[in-house]
Order: C-alpha cells, then sequence, then structure tokens
C-alpha cells in the first residue's frame, strides 16, 4: 500500500480511537494550504450519524491528533475541517522512501487479464487523425494499468476485411489485368511475384475505388463478387488480398513504431472468420435470429431504450456479414483464445452505438461469461478552429503523416542549434513533435472534444510536451553533473516550494488510481505539469549544485531525482519519448 494511502489508514484508526466509525475520512490536500497541508472533512457527515455538532466532533479527533508526533499545526476551521500539516521529519522521511523505492509510491488496482483492443488501422488506407487518438490513449491506457498491476494484452484489430478491400482489389485487377492474380490457369507460386505496387498507391486505390463503387453500379456489382472471392479463399484474389495487408501492415507498423505504439497482436477482422460457424451455432442455438428482407437480424431494443437502438445486423442479404458480426465473432475468438477478465475497446465515440449493439447481442446469446466486463474507452474528436473534425484545407481527410508533418515543421524550428548538431536536427524534432502532439491529445479528458493548435501545442513554455521534454532533459543534465557527488539522503526540506513539490510526489498514487477508474489520462497529463512546474520554479530560485551546505545540497538532489524518476516514469506511462537533448 502506498504511504499516502497508509497515512489515511492511521487516519481512521484515529478517528477510531476518538470514538467514531469512519470508512471514508474524506482526508485530502487542502485546498487552503495557508491553513495547513491536508484537510480531514468528514466531520460533517459524521455529524449526521452520531447527532453531535461537526466541530465537537472535529475537536474530539484534533485532540487524539495531537497524540501523534508525525503531525503538527492541527487546527478546525468553518463548520469542522480539520486542518493537518506534517512534520518535515516525517516529509522528509517519506521522501526517502519514495527515493529508495518508487513502489511505495503506487497502488496496486488489479490483477485481471484484459484484451485491450486498440489502433484499429485499416489496410490499404492511410491512418487518420482518429487513429492518432486510439493508439495514443490505447497505448498509455495499455501501460498505466500494467503499472498498477493489470496483465493487458493490446491487439491492434487491423480492418482487413470487408468490401472496401474487395474495391482495392478489383481496381488492381483493371489497372493490372495481366497479373497472374487474376489468371485461373496460373498454378505457380504467388508469393514470388513482383507486385507493382506500393504502398503510396494502395493509399491512393482506396479512395478511388470506393468512391467508384458509390457511383457506379456495374462497377459495386463487380466488387461484391471480389469480395466474395476473397472472403471465400478463392485462389488469386484471396493471395492477392493477403500480399496488400502484408505491404499494408509493413507501413502501419512503421508509423505505430514512430509513435511509441506497440501491440503484442496484430490479429485484423478477418482472423475471427474460422470462429463464424461456431458464433453462427451459438446464435441460432440461443433463439435470437429473426428474417428481415433475407437479412438475419438481431432485435436489441429494450423497452427502456430513449433513444434509437437498430437491430443488429448479423448476416446481410447477400450472405456476407457486417462490423458487428465481425466484432462478434472476435469476442468469441479472444474467449477461446485468451480468456480474459475484461475487453476494452478504445473507440471514437461516435462508434458507441456500434458496441452497444454487439455488447447486447452478446449477453443475448450468452456467448461470453456475464462477469467478463465488456467496456467502450470513447475519446471525442481533434477539430480545426472551426469546431468540425479537423480537416486538410481543401476539406479532405487529414492523414495521419500529414498532421504530424505540420507538428514536425513548428517542433523544427524551436530546435536550439547551439544544444543539438545539425545532423540529429531532425530525428529530435520528430521525438517533440510526436511529444507535442501526444500529450495536447491526452489533456483534455478523452470523450471531451478539442482543438488542434499546433504553436500551442511545440510551444516550449507552458502546459506542453517540448515543455515537459526541455524540463527533463535539464534534470538529467544536473544529475550527471552532480554524479561525483554522494547524495543518498532528503535531510531537510528547506521552503515552501520544496515542502508543495514534496506533497505533489506523495500525492501521485491518488493520481494514478484516479486515472485508471476513469480509463483516462488528463489527470497524469496535468500531474506532470503540476509537478515539473513546481520543480522548475525551485530550480529557478536556487543554486543547487554550488550550494555551500552539505545537507542541504543533498537533499535538494534527492528532491531532482525523485521528480525526475516520476517525470520520465509518467512519461514513458503516457509513451513519450524524451531526446538526448533539445
Ligand atoms: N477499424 C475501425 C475504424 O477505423 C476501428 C476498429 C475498432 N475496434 C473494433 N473492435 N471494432 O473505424
Amino acid at each position: 500500500m502506498s504511504l499516502i494511502k497508509n497515512l489515511e489508514k492511521d487516519i481512521i484508526n484515529i478517528i477510531n480511537t476518538a470514538g467514531y466509525n469512519v470508512v471514508d475520512p474524506m482526508f485530502q490536500l487542502s485546498n487552503r494550504p495557508d491553513l495547513g497541508q491536508y484537510q480531514i472533512n468528514c466531520a460533517m457527515s459524521l455529524a449526521k450519524q452520531y447527532g453531535k455538532s461537526p466541530r465537537d466532533i472535529a475537536s474530539d479527533i484534533e485532540k487524539e491528533l495531537e497524540k501523534d508526533s508525525r503531525f503538527t499545526n492541527i487546527n478546525i476551521a468553518g463548520p469542522g475541517f480539520i486542518n493537518i500539516t506534517l512534520t518535515n521529519d516525517y516529509l522528509a522521511k517519506m521522501l526517502n522512501m519514495v527515493n529508495d523505492d518508487i513502489r511505495v509510491n503506487i497502488d496496486k488496482k488489479s490483477n485481471n487479464k484484459v484484451i485491450l483492443d486498440y489502433g484499429g488501422a485499416n489496410v490499404a488506407k492511410a491512418l487518420h487523425v482518429g487513429h492518432l487518438r486510439s493508439a495514443n490513449i490505447g497505448e498509455a491506457l495499455k501501460r498505466l494499468a500494467r503499472l498498477l498491476g493489470y496483465e493487458v494484452l493490446g491487439d491492434a484489430h487491423l480492418g482487413d476485411y470487408g468490401r472496401p478491400l474487395g474495391f482495392v482489389v478489383l481496381e488492381i485487377k483493371k489497372r493490372y489485368p495481366d497479373l497472374p492474380y487474376f489468371d485461373s490457369s496460373y498454378t505457380g507460386d504467388y508469393s514470388e511475384i513482383e507486385l507493382p505496387i506500393t504502398n503510396v498507391d494502395l493509399e491512393q486505390i482506396y479512395p478511388y475505388a470506393s468512391l467508384k463503387a458509390k457511383e457506379d453500379e456495374a462497377y459495386l456489382e463487380e466488387g461484391r463478387d471480389v469480395t466474395y472471392k476473397i472472403q471465400n479463399h478463392v485462389r488469386g484474389y484471396y493471395d492477392l488480398w493477403k500480399k496488400i495487408v502484408e505491404i499494408s501492415k509493413a507501413d502501419i507498423k512503421q508509423i505505430y513504431d514512430d509513435l511509441n505504439v506497440h501491440f503484442e497482436l496484430w490479429q485484423g477482422e478477418s482472423d475471427a472468420m474460422e470462429y463464424m460457424p461456431e458464433l453462427k451455432k451459438i446464435f441460432e442455438e440461443a433463439n435470437i435470429l429473426t428474417e428481415s428482407e433475407g437479412a438475419q437480424i438481431v432485435e436489441v431494443k429494450t423497452p427502456e431504450d430513449t433513444s434509437p437502438m437498430p437491430p443488429l445486423l448479423f448476416i446481410k442479404s447477400n450472405g456476407t456479414i457486417s462490423y458487428e458480426t465481425t466484432d462478434l465473432a472476435t469476442i468469441l475468438e479472444r474467449k477461446i483464445k485468451y480468456n480474459p477478465d475484461e475487453i476494452w475497446y478504445c473507440i471514437d465515440t461516435r462508434q458507441e452505438l456500434h458496441f452497444a449493439q454487439v455488447f447486447r447481442a452478446a449477453r443475448l446469446a450468452n456467448l461470453i461469461s456475464e462477469d467478463v466486463n465488456l467496456e467502450v474507452v470513447g475519446f471525442g474528436t481533434m477539430n480545426g478552429k472551426d469546431g468540425k473534425p479537423f480537416k486538410t484545407r481543401d476539406g479532405g481527410v487529414m492523414s495521419l503523416k500529414n498532421l504530424i508533418n505540420l507538428v514536425y515543421e513548428e517542433t523544427l524550428k524551436r530546435i536550439n542549434p547551439a544544444t543539438v548538431p545539425e545532423e540529429e536536427r531532425q530525428s529530435v524534432a520528430k521525438t517533440v513533435a510526436i511529444a507535442a502532439l501526444k500529450y495536447a491529445d491526452f489533456l483534455p479528458y478523452r470523450g471531451t472534444d478539442y482543438i488542434f493548435e499546433v504553436e500551442k501545442f511545440a510551444d516550449l513554455e507552458g502546459k506542453t510536451g517540448p515543455y515537459l521534454l526541455y524540463s527533463v532533459i535539464r534534470m538529467k543534465s544536473l544529475l550527471s553533473k552532480a554524479k561525483e557527488i554522494n547524495y543518498k539522503n532528503m535531510h531537510i526540506l528547506n521552503s515552501d516550494i520544496e515542502k508543495d513539490i514534496a506533497l505533489t510526489i506523495l500525492n501521485l498514487p491518488l493520481i494514478l488510481t484516479k486515472s485508471i477508474e476513469a480509463k483516462s489520462l488528463n489527470d497524469i497529463a496535468e500531474y506532470l505539469y503540476k509537478l515539473t512546474s513546481q520543480y522548475n520554479k525551485f530550480y529557478n530560485e536556487n543554486k543547487i549544485l554550488v550550494e555551500d551546505n552539505e545537507k542541504l545540497r543533498e537533499s535538494w538532489l534527492v528532491l531532482t531525482k525523485v521528480v525526475y524518476s516520476i517525470d520520465t516514469l509518467l512519461l514513458d506511462i503516457l509513451g513519450i519519448r524524451v531526446p538526448e537533448k533539445m
């Protein structure tokens, strides 16, 4: 248990000794630092329970607290708020414990096994802004959950199934009809064929073919037929599809790598298809499929619904399956292969209806044990200044690559030529750009939309990724300059700002717990800024390395080291890389 949680437990015991039974002492960092470091706010609710005045209760508790040598300046304010302050000795002692082992500043949450479905890139299609959010938030959530004890498998769940890819194969057939993939007499090995197509071509073909299918009935028909051939593993067509997946996957992997996003599983929608026969059986036996205009559907509406809840399209009238059904088959696949306690889906909130249908159908069919938590971790959109989803200047979809480039151009200007040699400039600017983008993406609660403001994100000052990186690099450099000095212990907390930093450090476990409960990283992003800016204030006020008082200098270095380790830990949780210099 963390130090702060232990302290809370001790306070509960003290309140019990004072004669009051309390579950939550409402112990928290004070919002009136002039009165004390912490507040205990439970006297008001105990008053109702015990039929006494809150001030009397507070004063009974105060008497008990006074017996404890860890506390000082105990006082009661207003109707019965108890303010307490930790003695400097005790505070320093706790910081030494954190310095020795950061684990005393983290509370485990659960050891559940989770499949985290995030990323969700689509094969042959350029990643867009929405894919950034899923990858960014999903990766950080995975890292956070692991830190807090969960066992997590991240699955990229590639969109590799469905009609758009049928159109891509059709378009390739139109452009290169002589490729052996379309020659039914070809008996050779397809893996030896050089495909005259790169990922850049695929990203052009995908939207071209999808649009054409909308405008041209015959093309649409042909595309359907090609899709059918791929899905039924018809030689040639299926092999070309596989080749496309391979080309595209290499590119997708590269982007995710750049973003410091890594998956344990690279399953695609298509991988769940072998579970279709079993899925059908389960749905048939559950007796929940009904016929509608040649299609098979599942009614998922309940009388309590106040907003529209259309039926789930299980099998379309042409025999193919819907996006919903691929997700149902994937649940079955995950259950059989991994037997998770929970499945979390990091997705755009605009897909919430889709998942509501899927989860309801899964429950109706008893597809997975009721104890398995299926949960949507939804995120809002990144908008342009007009408040609409961020677009290119001519109104097109903004690709993720172009978005990263926009930020890169901005960060490149800000890399200090005095510290970063010319040949490293570009790679440093790229790391900083991605940090800027990622950090800005974490700052609002995940479900909230936010506006893309490149100058603001890339700013070296203020609540930004670059500011954090710059600060952390400076701490690291200070610590490396202090290498010869033997600093081991925190002896003194000299000034108010040092004590504030210490309190912020000890508050970390509560921030982590709150974040995992909300499955949002915004509190961690805020916390990082708070801790770092408090530290920078302290740094600017003191000349640490040349301080004559050795005990003070040692304490300052320990403080620096603890802040540095928490900053690097949290940046790593957020999946933000720190360059050597910038
Ligand atoms: N490929 C989808 C998209 O780009 C996202 C996939 C989300 N995950 C899922 N299990 N459906 O919209």
